[in-house]
């Protein structure tokens, strides 16, 4: 048995002494889909980013995702060099129609850098149809921005995309609010995904109201900080060498000590409501969608199915408004910046 705990809320559901629960729906955007309000990021389920993997726990993960309501699924060309969208082939075979499947093109693994140009994202759209087995990508992404090329030219080989019925609806990821809206007016952006949780909110300041006023929703990733905000991460000294937060500012030279010990409000307030911080982190996500009046669905991953029943209670549980205040001053507080390189991100960039 899973042994999971979740808050009391709408939509739990007791059966066979197991928590069960579905997770409402939630529209991207106008003409867009509907998608469970909280997602799932596939990113590490098969890949060496956070740890070494079990394709069978994987494989169920994906499945107790699916029946919890959660249905925004997501992966990248550059996940694994394409690894990670093949795995998920299988899996969307068996439920294309419940299934929103987004992926994203522009960082390439065979050589680095970044890349926009129309003719590479052509050729990069029908690798991932290909290896995702699909003849349509739902929710299409730029991930990164190549500034040598103008985003209307890039939004408008996306746009052609759209044209062809190889994709249904187009995002950005980690653009500022000025490149979101140059994309905007060239074709409709259904979706921002960029890093947004307690301890990263610089896309409050510009992208996420830019992102209201256009219609566009926001899908915020590692919205548990990479694992941070769930107290699971003490330290660097747990993880294996492989683990990508080993070079990333906010776990490197004493940062993750110090960050980890930021936690106590969460700590405190996840014990009141006899949750987890991880939940009270994606508890708190979800808070912003009337804060800033748009569809936020964050897509927390994990390797496990007892995590995923987890997280998805997140969406279930309700902040009071002193609890809100006391993890408000958390951001502010926190040591090393997101990426090493932070012009790859809109904060970079603005
Ligand atoms: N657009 C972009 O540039 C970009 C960048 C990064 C990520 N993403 C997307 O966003 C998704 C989520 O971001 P992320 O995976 O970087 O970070 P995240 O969701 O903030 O955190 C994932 C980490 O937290 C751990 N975790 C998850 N739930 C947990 C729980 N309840 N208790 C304890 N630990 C838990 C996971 O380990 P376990 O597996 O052991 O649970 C994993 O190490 C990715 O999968 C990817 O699809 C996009």
């Amino acid at each position: 048995m899973l042994n999971v705990t979740l808050a009391a809320g709408a939509g739990r559901r007791q059966l066979g002494g197991m928590n069960e629960f579905t997770l409402d729906k939630v529209r991207l955007c106008a003409g867009g889909p509907m998608v469970g309000r909280q997602g799932f990021g596939a990113m590490g389920i098969n890949t060496a980013y956070y740890g070494r993997t079990d394709a069978s726990e994987a494989r169920a993960t994906l499945e107790q995702a699916l029946s919890l309501g959660i249905t925004l699924f997501d992966t990248a060309d550059a996940y694994g060099n394409g690894a990670n969208e093949e795995f998920l082939a299988p899996f969307l075979a068996a439920h294309r129609d419940d299934v929103t499947i987004a992926t994203k093109f522009g960082l390439d693994n065979e050589k680095p850098g970044i890349f926009n140009d129309p003719a590479y994202i052509r050729a990069a759209a029908e690798r991932s149809l290909r290896r995702l087995g699909v003849d349509h990508i739902d929710l299409y992404y730029m991930h990164r921005r190549d500034v040598s090329v103008p985003i209307e030219e890039t939004a408008g080989v996306m746009a052609e995309l759209v044209t062809a019925g190889k994709v249904l609806h187009l995002g950005l990821s980690e653009v500022t609010a000025d490149e979101l809206r140059a994309a905007h007016s060239i074709h409709p952006i259904a979706a921002v995904q960029s890093e947004w949780s307690l301890f990263s909110r610089d896309i409050e300041t510009g992208v996420v109201p830019a992102a209201a006023a256009l219609g566009t929703a926001l899908v915020p990733y590692s919205p548990l900080g990479r694992g941070v905000l769930t107290g699971a991460v003490p330290s660097l000294q747990g993880l294996e060498a492989g683990d990508v937060r080993h070079a990333m500012p906010r776990f490197a030279g004493g940062n993750d000590r110090a960050n980890h010990d930021l936690l106590a409000p969460l700590r405190e307030i996840a014990a009141a409501h006899e949750a987890t911080p991880a939940q009270i982190a994606l508890a708190w996500l979800h808070t912003r969608q009337d804060v800033f009046g748009l569809p936020v669905v964050p897509i927390p991953g994990t390797r496990s199915r007892g995590r995923v029943i987890e997280n998805a209670g997140g969406a279930l549980i309700t902040l009071a408004a002193d609890e809100l205040a006391r993890l408000d001053p958390l951001a502010a507080q926190v040591a090393g910046d997101r990426y090493a390189d932070m012009s790859f991100t809109s904060a970079g960039r603005e």
